[in-house]
């Protein structure tokens, strides 16, 4: 497969195909891992851009590949496999894409076209996260066809799994620890559409929880979980579900951005699956919640990565990121809910670019807490710095270096720390003057860069991962 030619000293590199799978043993480590780092950070992501017919449009749209990287004594070994998903197999065997993605489509006559959207047609290449459904690890994106791979091979493994009550899903599942249970929502386009709320403990156990209809659905990529309640924040990127259907236009492309809708704010009781309040505030767009608590019986705290609009769809495609177009920022955003008035109070927690949002997830989540970490500068048009965010005083700190393009920092906690804030972040950080990538280990309470080690190749920019323990 080609590779498109693209600057080698900015981040563009991060958008060219990686065109092998590797196993290397030990990379190069400068610095000192912290010896209770034992476990993996396993990524996914876009990393083949390119079919028989050209490029893909959106970088969305690219075929996911895994990443490894497993610390141990002998230092640090990485890996890499593409996920061999229905639609990676189809796409060696024809050499074109067989499977609607997020903003290509294969050609088809409109009979397929609409049964590609209704049936198991729907793509399954995961390239946006990795989560567990009960002791299996799969590669999600937003369509609900996990597939299920070894975190040690990366060898994807047949499992069959029960299919989620809808059409467009999250690929950010949230953990109900005391439940053993993964909650999740999902879209179903119908002439009654609904956003539906759905629990999951094994291939093979699903429950629905709560069925919500709208009469606009909207693009939802992640949402928000307390210890009461799954918040769904609905921004007016909408889709009619007919025009979806036949419009013969690939499947963002049906979406539409009507600020004069607002932002629908929904409440779910995620215990009994009541609607405890049905909320309404100015038009957002928002790809990833931060964390979400409750303050007393009424009140809910909701933290998000906020756009003005939903034009950072637009700014995604590979044509646009090639050319060296900057994206829209995120900014962090607190909605303050009252869930007995109905109403929501909205401030700016930082004046900083604020993207792929981390917390010290096993012990704030649905919580009340203090920091973030994610993505952000962005001067130049892209991430190009690692973000500490304290939302209780929006004091920001950050790491960067020259020419370098961090990706999401996984943030990793200190067996048996006290600070919520001990720990280190994993990020895969592009560094483009070299052409190669280099997994970055820093402190994350100080953002002091502890170690890295050099990858022999650019991993193109992934989404998210998970660190294994
Ligand atoms: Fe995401």
């Amino acid at each position: 497969m080609m590779a498109i030619t693209a600057a080698e000293t900015d981040h563009r590199k991060g958008f060219e195909t990686l065109d092998r799978e590797v196993e290397v043993d030990g990379l190069e480590v400068t610095g000192e891992i912290p010896p209770w780092l034992a476990g993996t950070l396993v990524r996914t992501g876009p990393a083949r851009f390119e079919t028989a017919q050209g490029s893909l449009r959106h970088w969305f749209d690219g075929m996911a590949m895994l990443h490894r990287f497993s610390f141990g004594e002998d230092g640090v070994s990485y890996g890499s496999r593409y996920l061999r998903s229905r639609a990676y197999r189809a796409l060696e065997e024809t050499g074109s894409l067989s499977y609607r993605e997020f903003a290509t489509d294969p050609c088809r006559s409109l009979f397929s076209r609409f049964t590609s959207l209704f049936s198991p047609g729907i793509t399954d290449n995961g390239n946006v996260n990795v989560s567990k459904i009960g002791d299996t690890l799969v590669a999600l994106t937003e369509t609900p066809m996990p597939v299920a791979f070894d975190p040690e091979t990366l060898d994807t493994l047949g499992v069959e799994f029960d299919r989620a009550p809808g059409h467009h899903s999250t690929a950010h599942p949230h953990h109900d620890t005391a439940r053993g249970e993964l909650l999740n929502h999902v879209l179903k386009f119908s002439a009654r559409s609904s956003h539906r709320l759905y629990a999951q403990s094994g291939p093979r156990s699903r429950r629905t929880i709560a069925s919500v209809p709208t009469r606009h659905p909207g693009y939802l990529h992640s949402f928000g979980m307390t210890e009461r309640y799954a918040i769904f924040v609905v921004g007016p990127f909408v889709a009619d579900p007919l025009r979806l259907a036949l419009s013969g236009r690939p499947f963002v492309e049906a979406f539409e951005w009507r600020p004069e809708l607002g932002t629908k704010v929904w409440a779910i009781d995620r215990h009994t699956g009541e609607l405890r309040a049905e909320m309404e505030t100015d038009a957002l767009f928002a790809f990833h919640h931060v964390n979400a608590y409750e303050r007393g019986d009424d009140e809910v705290v909701v933290d998000l990565c906020a756009y003005e609009d939903a034009s950072i769809v637009e700014s995604l495609y590979l044509e646009r990121l090639r050319a060296g177009a900057p994206v829209p920022p995120a900014l962090p955003v607190r909605l303050t809910l009252d869930l007995e008035r109905g109403s929501v109070q909205r401030r700016l927690l930082a004046e900083a670019m604020f993207e792929l949002p981390r917390v010290n997830y096993g012990r704030v989540n649905g919580r009340p807490y203090r920091y973030a970490w994610g993505g952000g500068g962005g001067a130049g048009g892209w991430i190009d710095a690692v973000v500490k965010l304290d939302v209780e005083n929006g004091e920001v700190s950050t790491w960067e270096r020259p020419g370098c393009y961090p990706g999401e920092p996984v943030f990793v906690p200190e067996p048996g720390a006290e600070r919520e804030d001990a720990g280190v972040l994993l990020s895969v950080v592009l560094d483009a003057e070299r052409g190669t990538s280099l997994l970055a280990i820093l402190d994350a309470r100080t953002l002091e860069e502890l170690a890295r080690a050099d990858v022999p190749h650019h991993i193109p920019f992934s989404f998210h991962g998970q660190y294994l323990s």
